[in-house]
């Protein structure tokens, strides 16, 4: 079991940033990435349809044998965090990793002034779940705001121009006059176009993408349960997508994660 595959899965590409993370931190690891292109993007959806897209994927992934899974999608995790808990670690002792608590840990860990932005989906936004993850500290006050044409930018290539200034300029406005110094990437699409986010929030706010603390997250679920790859060849990768388009999704995927990516399958899902 050891030896089997990490599996890391988003709605698209955006998961491939917790993907070079894992990669970076344990090299010696396999993983089997799924981007969910035929339901992307998750965010404008019923959180009902995410679930069950989410979980049907999830399910396939366990079948092909993964041994942990990540649900690198923020979007994902506030729709079903829980039912796959429920449902792999519980049922099939498969421990799941999600990308909120980790990015919340980092923010707590950053902020100064204690005003933390949350930028997100409109699926993540609306479900409360950075709100809920932050109450334990009653000092913090927590500003969120859907931004629901980001995923679309990313997944078309665009991570800079006029109208991807213009955008970003009108759904960080009220943030930016809130005095935030911590703002959130609540999307693991956005680390993508952090440097544009950046450009737009100013040098005095500091960028929190779950991507590296989800990473450790995986290291320390991986090395507590003695789950570490001990087969010393090189690791072989997978990355697959549900969607048709899969030369679209190989050209930003080698973009965005770099050569690892250097072809992508088709995965077969809810047969
Ligand atoms: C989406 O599919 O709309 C974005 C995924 C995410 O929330 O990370």
């Amino acid at each position: 079991m050891s030896d089997a595959p990490i599996g890391v899965f988003d709605s698209g590409v955006g998961g491939l940033t917790v993907a070079r993370a894992i990669l970076d931190q344990l090299p010696n690891e396999r993983i089997l990435y799924v981007g969910d292109t035929a339901h992307s993007p998750y965010g404008p959806k019923p959180i009902a349809d995410v679930r069950r897209y989410a979980l049907e994927v999830l399910d396939d992934m366990v079948d092909a044998g993964v041994k942990l899974l990540v649900i690198a999608c923020n979007t994902a995790s506030a729709a079903m965090f829980r039912d796959a808990r429920e449902r792999f670690t519980q049922g099939h002792g498969i421990p799941v990793v999600e990308v909120i608590q980790p990015a919340v840990r980092a923010a707590v860990r950053k902020t100064r002034n204690k005003r933390i932005g949350v930028i997100g989906t409109e699926g993540t936004i609306r479900s409360g779940a950075y709100e809920d993850a932050f109450i334990a500290d009653p000092d913090l006050q927590v500003l969120t705001q859907a931004c629901p044409r980001f995923v679309e930018f990313v997944e078309s290539g665009i991570t800079s121009g006029e109208e991807l200034f213009q955008v970003a300029e009108e759904y960080l406005a009220p943030l930016k006059s809130s005095d935030i110094d911590t703002l959130v990437l609540g999307c693991t699409h956005y680390p993508l176009m952090a440097a544009a986010l950046q450009y737009v929030m100013g040098r005095g706010v500091a960028l929190v993408s779950s991507a590296e603390e989800t990473a450790f997250d995986v290291y320390r679920v991986l090395v507590r349960h003695g789950m570490l790859r001990r087969d010393q060849t090189p690791p072989r990768h997978l990355f697959e997508a549900t969607g048709a388009d899969k030369e679209h999704f190989l050209r930003l995927a080698h973009r965005f994660l770099g050569p690892e990516v250097n072809r992508v399958e088709t995965f077969e899902t809810g047969a």
